[in-house]
């Protein structure tokens, strides 16, 4: 099993300031010893995100999220601790010290890697096809009339794929890459798809080519537009998804753009490539666009860790209308705020900037609408019936329910009630009607947790468990299973209570730590690797550790039957589980409240 050494990890901690790392992805402001910016990790006004030089810790007393810079980046990019720690070594410049792969596991890293390659290499070969060669002469006159000029072509290395079936595989050998390679990248395809010995032939021909990067700035995909108006195939056409290229996880600009997006706590979502670039060339940065889908969980999540708003452009036509709805229910449910753009019928933005110039597209962004203001504007004026007014409440109500952000959710309904000058009881009962549709959402709502615990708390519990034998007696000895159980991350706490382990006896810890899986080994490395304990916690501090998690962890619980209670009161069969699972809560705060 692949891991990374303790030793290794140390040493990239050593080797790295926090304070350089997190200020590369956002500006942060000096205060006293410390330093400190709005929090990335959820939306507020004003800053309590802390990070601290000389605990090379970064803590956030608004959400509570904190830890060291493995767990920042982790965080922050939404990946695993190995792979934080890889990207660290990378920029400290330390080797990494990993087990062996497996042979198989071996195998897909390389071709990842030479698929990387690749798309490297190939990225550079469209783009001297375009600014160099003779054929690249009819692609580089398209340009110049879409206002796309060289200095553009370099920033996004813009490409032309020849207008033949076989220059780009003939390069792609030349250039050492095997068939094997060539099929995976997607960028050519067989002649026959059920016979993987067939001819193979290129995917993209006499086409402008736009490399789609992740956000790390490595070309994973490229999207390829026709030059002529009559030609085969799409306007545009995408690589299919690869081993690094999944289209619903990749939103097109973000590489350049996250900077801009991070720093205005906002996003401004287009619909095309050209209409990106175009808006990001003429000082309009904080911009992405999805490739020619709706958008995605993924996208919203990879949105949610740079912005706290997002402002949608779509077309005027009802497909854009579509994708606009799809778009509402994922960026509310990944407790992002949405605001709509207008385009005149038949614009983009491309040609909005072209007629009108930048200022008036940015104007078009700050005048855009809070999505239900928007929707409210289609209200009936308050001097028709209650029952229109109650009935636009139920219209608009269902998009409100998509709120998953608490404290919008309810300013929202408050707006809406009296906006409406209806009751907000009767709101919320129109909002809670299109939430709460069956019995069985409502015991998933009601026995799935909300919220999950910070990392940086479960850490701390195992950090204690495994080094502290008279807490983890206490602990075992106390009804910690239904406690935990339903818990999200609290797998590995579980792991380290059921085990025979002995903090005291090295060879148990040995032997405890041998059994553990990659992800599992991955938290506890992190865990005990934190800088927050170099030195013992206090023994004081380890029991109410125990204690305050637990008792957060079932209050939220009974609030959370609580309220399904209430929700329930028609449903006979959810209401009577409610009250069972009550009753559950009720008798585990008694018990553990006593210990
Ligand atoms: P549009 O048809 O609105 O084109 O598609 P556009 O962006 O204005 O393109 P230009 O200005 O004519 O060059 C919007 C987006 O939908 C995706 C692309 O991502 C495009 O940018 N799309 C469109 C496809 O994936 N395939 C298509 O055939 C058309
Ligand atoms: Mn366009």
């Amino acid at each position: 099993m692949p891991r990374i050494s303790p030793e290794t990890i140390e040493q990239v901690a050593a080797a790295l300031n926090i304070v350089d790392v997190v200020s590369s992805y956002f500006p942060l402001k000096r205060s006293g010893t410390e330093f400190r910016a709005l929090c990335p990790f959820h939306q507020e006004k004003t800053p309590s995100f802390y990070v601290s030089p000389a605990k090379q810790s970064f803590y956030c007393f608004g959400c509570g999220r904190g830890g060291s810079v493995f767990q920042f980046v982790q965080e922050y990019e939404q990946i695993d601790f190995p792979e934080a720690v890889r990207r660290l070594a990378h920029r400290a410049s330390i080797p990494i010290v990993e087990d062996q792969l497996s042979a198989e596991e071996e195998e897909k890293q390389n071709l990842r890697k030479r698929l990387f390659r690749l798309h490297f290499e190939a990225a550079d070969w469209f783009h001297r096809n375009l600014v160099r060669t003779k054929a690249g002469e009819t692609a580089r006159n398209y340009m110049r009339n879409r206002q796309l000029n060289i200095d553009i072509a370099r920033q996004w290395r813009i490409g032309y794929a020849p207008s033949s079936w076989k220059a780009f595989r003939e390069w792609g050998a030349e250039a050492g890459f095997t068939r094997e390679e060539l099929l995976a990248s997607g960028l050519v395809k067989l002649r026959d798809e059920g016979n993987p010995r067939s001819e193979i032939y290129d995917r993209f021909r006499d086409r402008l080519m736009f490399p789609i990067t992740n956000e790390l700035g490595e070309v994973v995909a490229f999207s390829g537009r026709v030059l002529q108006p009559n030609a085969p195939g799409g306007k545009y056409i995408n690589s299919p998804e690869s081993l690094l290229f999944s289209k619903g996880n990749v939103l097109f600009g973000l590489e350049k753009s996250r900077r801009a997006i991070a720093q205005a706590r906002q996003a401004v979502v287009l619909e095309g490539q050209v209409d990106l670039i175009i808006t990001f060339a003429a000082g309009i940065e904080n911009v992405v666009a999805p490739l020619g889908t709706a958008l995605t969980e993924r996208h919203a999540a990879l949105l949610k860790r740079f912005c706290t708003e997002v402002i949608l452009f779509f077309d005027a036509d009802s497909a854009g209308e579509r994708a606009a709805e799809r778009a509402i229910e994922v960026l509310y449910g990944a407790g992002l705020q949405i605001r709509v753009g207008k385009l005149p019928p038949g614009e983009d933005p491309d040609s909005l900037i072209r007629k009108e110039g930048a200022e008036k597209f940015r104007n078009r962004i700050s005048q855009a609408k809070d999505f239900i203001d928007y929707q409210l504007e289609q209200r009936p004026s308050l001097d028709q019936s209650v029952a229109q007014r109650v009935q636009a409440a139920h219209r608009i109500s269902r998009f409100v329910a998509m709120i998953s952000e608490p404290v919008l959710r309810d300013t929202t309904i408050s707006r809406l009630a009296s906006c409406l000058a209806i009751s907000r009881d009767s709101v919320e009962q129109a909002v809670a009607g299109h939430k709460k549709s069956s019995a069985q959402s409502l015991m998933t709502e009601m026995t799935t947790p909300v919220i999950t615990p910070p990392r940086h708390e479960i850490a701390a519990l195992c950090y204690i468990l495994m080094t502290d034998s008279l807490t983890l007696d206490w602990v075992r000895s106390q009804p910690w299973q239904p406690v935990l159980s339903g818990i999200p991350g609290t797998e590995i706490l579980a792991r380290i209570l059921q085990s025979e382990l002995r903090p005291d006896s090295p060879g148990s810890v040995a032997a405890f730590l041998a059994a553990l899986d990659k992800a599992e080994a991955a938290i506890l490395s992190n865990a005990l690797s934190h800088p927050l304990y170099r030195k013992p916690i206090d023994e004081a501090i380890r029991r109410s550790y125990w204690q305050g998690f637990v008792t957060r962890e079932l209050r939220l619980r009974r609030s959370r039957v609580e309220s399904a209670l209430r929700l329930s009161a028609d449903q006979p069969e959810a209401c009577a589980q409610a009250e069972a699972e009550l009753k559950e809560v009720l008798r585990l705060e008694e018990m553990l409240g006593e210990s």
